[in-house]
């Protein structure tokens, strides 16, 4: 590796892998998703598949990248035990799906930056105002939509040019802080609320019946996407480690870390919604529109809610979006041997110039070029990464360090710190649990 850009620091990793983690997934899709799909039992689901599965994966995605020390193609190759299974290194190529996320989620972090300037414009007061203003955004104001991503693409470049020790370790040390001091904030202040024991109430206490099967199909792909698993991000960012860390505790730090923002975030929106009369069922609009309306009721307290609020959840998207775009340029730099400065511009470039038309495949005027039968581009991106990209990532690093790599390297990463019991358990579920669980995502995500 580049040595130029720097190692990380143990709390610079735990915190910028958190970063990687925590992200839109935790705070507008974990919410919304809770609410479509009836509370407590999804939220049960959820929290079972990250204990049994998705952390899991995310310790085997740091073995390979902490012992590898490369880029994600780079990484497979050389752990592959011989030369017959040399053919693993494009396991590695899953590394560029995450600039097919950042085509759509630069474009959505761009929406948040425009409700950040509308807390000092002035929010919406009514629900109805409030869905006018979304759908004008959304569909009809697309060059405000693609200035807004320039930003946020940006802002990301930035911070890339400084490689990993002063640009993304920097980054994660003041912002994940901050999102985290935000974010209980906002719940010491929700739990002052009536209603706050009827969220903890409709997230916490599960009825089965309401449990559909599809519910259970996005749990565990939920579980996957908010934990970042199965696109080299945190096999980048666990490259950048020194020898000698330890990634066993670093790894549960950061589901933990992840699941405890996500259930915050939820509690605080649910606390909102119910005590000012929102719907918690309201899908993706529900940060957007029912959250303004309701912060806007409260004067002056509810702007300054709504800044830091909406804040947060910029952090929370631009440090998951370093992540996304760091194994490309690593693997640019590793590979092609490109300079640091290029990698970064040209992977900006790329993802900028697809989330441009990511835009007009939702925007009234242009949209009808860029839809593939029912779906606009936007839909068949998104779907892509979540049906296929993401699950197939997942599988490929399950059956790799189960079965590929040598077991004896495996332990050596991690018996040490995890005791024999707890490693028997851990491998147990990379070997039969993950691999069946992910092929069970695939196949039905299919049929939704
Ligand atoms: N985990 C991030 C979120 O919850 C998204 C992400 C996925 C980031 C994959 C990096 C890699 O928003």
């Amino acid at each position: 590796m580049n040595a130029q850009i720097g190692k990380f620091s143990r709390l610079g990793f735990v915190l910028s892998a958190t970063g990687a983690a925590v992200g839109l997934g935790n705070i507008w899709k974990f919410p919304y998703i809770t609410g479509v799909y009836g509370g407590g039992a999804f939220v049960m689901v959820y929290l079972v598949t990250i204990l049994l599965i998705g952390a899991s994966l995310l310790i085997a995605e740091m073995v390979i990248g902490k012992r590898g020390q490369q880029d994600c193609v780079s990484n497979f190759e050389t752990l592959s035990p011989d030369d017959s299974k040399r053919g693993w290194k494009y396991a590695g190529f899953t590394l560029f799906t995450g600039l097919v996320i950042m085509t759509f989620y630069s474009v959505v972090i761009g929406w948040i930056f425009y409700y950040i300037y509308l807390t000092f414009v002035g929010l919406p007061t009514s629900i109805d105002d409030a869905k006018a203003i979304f759908d004008q955004l959304y569909g009809h104001k697309p060059f405000l939509q693609i200035f807004f991503h320039l930003l946020s693409v940006l802002f990301v470049g930035g911070v890339l040019l400084g490689g990993i020790k002063k640009g993304i370790e920097k980054t994660n040390l003041i912002l994940i802080p901050f999102l985290l001091f935000i974010l209980l904030g906002l719940l010491m202040y929700a739990m002052n609320f009536d209603s706050f024991e009827k969220a903890v109430h409709f997230m916490f206490a599960p009825d089965f019946s309401k449990l559909s099967s599809e519910a259970i199909i996005r749990a565990v792909g939920h579980s996957f996407f908010t934990l970042s698993i199965g696109i080299g991000s945190i096999m980048t960012y666990a490259a950048a480690l020194p020898k000698k860390a330890e990634i066993y505790k670093a790894g549960l730090m950061v589901a933990f870390m992840d699941t405890f923002i996500a259930l915050i975030a939820g509690l605080v929106i649910f606390s909102f919604l119910f005590q000012f009369g929102g719907e918690p069922a309201k899908g993706p609009g529900l940060v957007f529109i029912s959250l303004p309306v309701i912060f806007a009721k409260l004067g002056m307290t509810g702007t300054v809610v709504a800044f830091v609020f909406f804040l947060a959840m910029a952090f929370a998207g631009l440090t998951s979006a370093i992540s996304l775009v760091e194994p490309s340029v690593m693997y640019l730099e590793d590979r092609l041997s490109w300079k640091r400065k290029k990698a970064v511009i040209w992977s900006s470039i790329v993802y900028f110039i697809v989330g441009v038309l990511v835009v007009f495949s939702i925007s009234d005027g242009y949209k009808d070029w860029l839809t593939f039968g029912t779906k606009s581009l936007f839909d068949v991106l998104e779907f892509s990464v979540d049906s296929f990209l993401m699950p197939l990532g997942g599988i490929l690093i399950a059956i790799f360090v189960g079965y590929v790599m040598k077991r004896d390297i495996v332990e050596g990463e991690l018996l040490g710190h995890m005791g024999n019991t707890v490693f028997k358990i851990w491998y147990f579920s990379i070997r039969f649990i993950a691999p069946l669980a992910v092929l069970f995502l695939a196949y039905n995500a299919m049929k939704i």
